[in-house]
């Protein structure tokens, strides 16, 4: 009865307008991110609780990346390594330093560092770092010269453009729209998927 009387009372035309506004919008949303397709985080460079330095470690005292990111042949994740690894060496390197002693409370209470994350795919986004290091790839062909950064900051794009301009060559949204024409096109092949479910499932 009052589900009746209250339909009847917004008037019997605005279910079509309503849903025609949601159109539209939804049409100007899309537009807006076909416009803008690098919106990014390029160039992001937090501060992090403990000043820790690439250039200093992997650059001048030349450390293994693997050393530290570990699992980065492995799994999908390179990962951030834990303090057992810093205190190998900070054990006794170093002690005299404000930031050491603050690492080594941490490590003493078991209180993980909390570094704030740089580089953040959407989670509806797979990406899989073994995949892409066993094919030879450098690290710095996605993460720039890491071993000059005293902080490490966001080097690539790292959106959807900039994954399909090295699986095939693609640079443009209309472009990844055509993606079998540019299959063709390529007389190499891909040389990454660009089947929307492999990187979205
Ligand atoms: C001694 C250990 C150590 C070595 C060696 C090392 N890293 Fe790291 N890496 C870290 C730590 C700790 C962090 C987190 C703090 C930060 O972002 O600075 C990190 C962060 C990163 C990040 C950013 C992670 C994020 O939040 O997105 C990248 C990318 C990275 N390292 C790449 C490399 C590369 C490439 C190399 C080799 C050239 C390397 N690292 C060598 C310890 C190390
Ligand atoms: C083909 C591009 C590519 C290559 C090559 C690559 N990375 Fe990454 N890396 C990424 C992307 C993309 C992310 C963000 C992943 C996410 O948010 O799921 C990332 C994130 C990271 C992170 C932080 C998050 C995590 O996965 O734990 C670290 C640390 C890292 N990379 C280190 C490395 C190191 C070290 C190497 C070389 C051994 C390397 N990467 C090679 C693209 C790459
Ligand atoms: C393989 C050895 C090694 C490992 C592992 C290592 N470091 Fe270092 N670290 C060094 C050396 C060497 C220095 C430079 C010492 C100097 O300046 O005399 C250093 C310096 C530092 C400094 C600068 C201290 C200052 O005040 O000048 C910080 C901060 C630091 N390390 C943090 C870390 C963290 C965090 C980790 C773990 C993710 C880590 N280190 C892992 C060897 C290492
Ligand atoms: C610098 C070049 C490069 C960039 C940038 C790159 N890839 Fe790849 N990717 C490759 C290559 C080469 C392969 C083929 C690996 C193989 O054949 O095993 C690949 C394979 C893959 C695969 C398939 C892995 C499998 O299990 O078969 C996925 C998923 C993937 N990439 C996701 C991504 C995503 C997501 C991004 C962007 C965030 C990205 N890639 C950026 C070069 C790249
Ligand atoms: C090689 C990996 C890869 C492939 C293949 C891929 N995508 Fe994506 N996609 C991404 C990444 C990375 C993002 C992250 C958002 C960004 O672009 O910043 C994304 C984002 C998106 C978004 C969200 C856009 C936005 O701006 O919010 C949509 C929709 C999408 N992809 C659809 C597709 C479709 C449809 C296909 C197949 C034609 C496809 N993707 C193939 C990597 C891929």
């Amino acid at each position: 009865m009052s589900i009746t009387s209250g339909h009847s009372n917004q008037g019997p035309g605005k279910g079509p307008i309503i849903a025609l506004s949601v159109l539209l919008l939804t049409a100007l949303a899309l537009g807006v991110v076909y416009v803008f397709p690098t919106v990014s985080n390029q160039g992001y460079a937090p501060d992090q609780p403990i000043p820790f330095s690439h250039k200093l470690h992997a650059g001048a005292n030349k450390i293994d990346c693997k050393y530290c990111h570990a699992a980065v042949e492995t799994s999908r994740h390179a990962t951030i390594p834990s303090m057992n690894v810093c205190m190998n060496c900070h054990s006794v390197v170093k002690l005299d330093s404000p930031h050491i002693q603050n690492l080594r409370k941490h490590f003493q209470e078991g209180k993980p560092v909390e570094w704030v994350r740089v580089h953040e795919l959407p989670d509806y986004v797979y990406f899989p770092h073994n995949r892409h290091v066993a094919k030879g790839l450098a690290c710095e062909s996605c993460h720039g010269e890491v071993k000059s950064m005293d902080k490490i900051s966001q080097f690539a794009k790292l959106n959807m453009g900039w994954c399909l301009k090295c699986h095939e060559g693609v640079t443009t949204p209309k472009a990844v729209l055509a993606r079998v024409r540019i299959e063709q096109k390529n007389p190499h092949g891909p040389i990454g998927p660009l089947h929307c479910t492999a990187c979205h499932n």
